[in-house]
């Protein structure tokens, strides 16, 4: 028994933002974020957060699926900007869907968060517990952005992508899960408060930091690393592969990635030009708009991995 995905559904807000309109605000230029990222425009929040981003994606992922929300057992947010402390994002999916039976919370890990809600469902469902998931990956970066830090603000955008997830016999293949906690400091956002009556700290908000640098050579070593382990686990020779579906962080890293895999860049779908980093977003969303071109085809063997703060990374081999 495995779990294969039977539908899937993205959201981004309304709100697109050009690499010209953030040159009004920071020293920037459109040919340097393209040339360097791959990233044309992203789309931004204005007044609506994680949770609703992942209500919609969540939605049009039950809707293509075809299941009555109250199928549901588990709904799994992966998300490092929600919009509250508590109650988790996922609760209010749960919610706004009406899937009563389900159990619902958020997960943490970034870039890798969906990959890392997958796996995790995909266990409870192996070992029987549960048999339907809605595993969601939505971010609203715009929140956590410094604005006038060019190193980043250009990079993100904000969205969510989600999957149904269903016990099958065939789907999810193998998959591979990794932290390094000590190079955790490279890419973070600091808590957005660290104050109380004992420590006479103020409350603060908190800003995204990240070492690009270390960030992009981590991605380059790592993704070719744990795509050719979820292979090796499952047997399977590369050239069966359709598409790498990796997380949309650089057009370069992921070249490097294809280069290093000796594949040809067609199977790496990209779509950060349109929607930049979306972070857990990024893997369903690419994933949710291949599926609706009607490029996915049954049978086909997909490979996704992401990267992300922690640091994290994972990646699945599914037939789709
Ligand atoms: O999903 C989370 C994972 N995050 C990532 O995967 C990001 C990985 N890292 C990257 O994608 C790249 O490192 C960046 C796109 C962030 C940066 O690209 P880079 O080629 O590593 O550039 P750099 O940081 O070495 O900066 C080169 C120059 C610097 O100027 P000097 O020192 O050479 O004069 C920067 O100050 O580019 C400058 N720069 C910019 N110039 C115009 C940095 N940001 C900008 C900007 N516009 N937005």
């Amino acid at each position: 028994m495995t779990s294969r995905i039977i539908g899937t559904g993205s959201y981004a807000p309304a709100q697109v933002v050009t690499n010209d309109d953030l040159a009004k605000i920071v020293e920037t230029n459109d040919e340097w974020i393209r040339s360097r990222t791959g990233i044309g425009e992203r789309h931004i929040a204005v007044d609506e957060g994680t949770s609703h981003m992942a209500v919609e994606a969540a939605k049009r992922a039950v809707e293509n699926a075809g299941i009555d929300p109250k199928e549901l057992d588990i709904i799994l947010l992966a998300t490092s900007s929600p919009d509250n402390c508590f109650p988790a994002g996922a609760c209010e999916v749960q919610a706004a869907l009406g899937a009563e039976r389900a159990v619902a919370y958020d997960l943490s890990a970034a870039c890798s968060g969906f990959l890392f809600a997958l796996n995790t469902v995909n266990a409870f469902i192996q070992a029987g517990i549960y048999r339907t998931a809605l595993v969601i990956g939505a971010d609203c970066l715009s929140k956590l952005t410094d604005w006038s830090d060019r190193g980043t603000c250009v990079l993100f955008g904000d969205a969510a992508g989600a999957a149904v997830v269903q016990a099958a016999d065939s789907g999810l293949k193998t998959m591979v899960m990794g932290s390094d906690g000590v190079k955790g400091p490279v890419l973070s956002c600091v808590a957005r408060s660290e104050g109380n009556f004992l420590n006479g700290k103020t409350p603060q908000l908190g800003y995204m930091y990240m070492n690009g640098q270390e960030v992009f050579k981590f991605a380059v070593k790592k993704v070719p690393e744990c795509v050719n382990q979820v292979l090796e686990a499952a047997d399977m020779d590369i050239e069966d592969v359709k598409y790498f579906v990796l997380h949309q962080a650089n057009y370069r890293i992921v070249e490097a990635a294809a280069r290093r895999l000796k594949q040809p860049i067609e199977k790496f779908p990209m779509n950060m030009d349109r929607y930049g980093n979306t972070s857990g977003a990024s893997v369903p969303l690419l994933l949710d708009e291949l599926n609706r071109e009607g490029r996915l085809e049954r049978g086909d063997q997909i490979v996704l991995a992401g990267f992300g703060a922690g640091l994290t990374w994972g990646a699945a081999l599914i037939e789709w």
